[in-house]
């Protein structure tokens, strides 16, 4: 059976709240033997991220569009400091789905910038992206979070537009479950 881990960077907090609304409805959807509590990145180490088919990984944007971690003035350490750890690990056959947090009035040139950094770096050791969603509802310049028109992941802003985040999660998740469960490949594989 599936086994889905969700683990996030913070700095004020934001990003686990979100995270623990994201466990909340996925247990509602598929049930908590699949859904792995959330964890903070700085808790952890990358065999616990390896132990898991497939990862929900969540992140703010700080600095100017760099991932938290104290290099970007936070008081913790976060990605910044666990990234270094996926030099040798190998990602290859699981399945991501990214979300980040960002403030797209004060950051408009870097709305939401470091799920990008989150992105090439687990692909890069094979994982394979899924899911996204679209940048309309967004108003902002730049992001690098956009690859073909699209959000490579969920991207909410808690400060300008926190009424719509329920609602966008939940339009996410219908999207990412089945791919992150391996339904839609059974699906296909049945059918073909
Ligand atoms: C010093 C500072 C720098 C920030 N830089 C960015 C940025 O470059 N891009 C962005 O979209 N949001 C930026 N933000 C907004 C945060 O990403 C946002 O407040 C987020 O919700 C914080 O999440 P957390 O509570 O999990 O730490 C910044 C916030 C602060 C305080």
């Amino acid at each position: 059976m599936t086994s889905i881990g969700i683990f996030f960077g913070t700095d004020s907090g934001t990003t686990r709240l979100i995270a623990k609304k994201i466990a909340r409805s996925l247990v509602a959807r598929i049930g908590e033997h699949v859904v792995a509590k959330p964890v903070n990145i700085n808790r952890v180490d990358v065999n616990r991220l390896l132990q898991h088919d497939a990862l929900i990984l969540g992140t703010p944007t700080y600095g100017k569009g760099v991932l938290p971690g104290r290099d970007s003035r936070n008081t913790e350490s976060s990605w910044l400091e666990f990234l270094p750890q996926l030099a040798d690990a190998d990602f290859s056959g699981k399945r991501i789905a990214l979300y980040g947090l960002g403030d797209q009035e004060e950051y408009p040139d870097h709305f939401a910038d470091a799920i990008r950094d989150l992105h090439d770096a687990f692909t890069a050791r094979g994982a394979t992206p899924v899911g996204g969603c679209d940048i309309d509802g967004y108003e902002f310049n730049c992001s690098r979070a956009v690859i073909d028109g699209r959000f490579i992941g969920l991207v909410l802003d808690q400060h300008l537009q926190h009424l719509l985040t329920d609602e966008r999660i939940e339009r996410w998740l219908d999207e990412i479950v089945p791919a992150l469960t391996g339904e839609t490949a059974g699906r296909q594989q049945a059918n073909g």
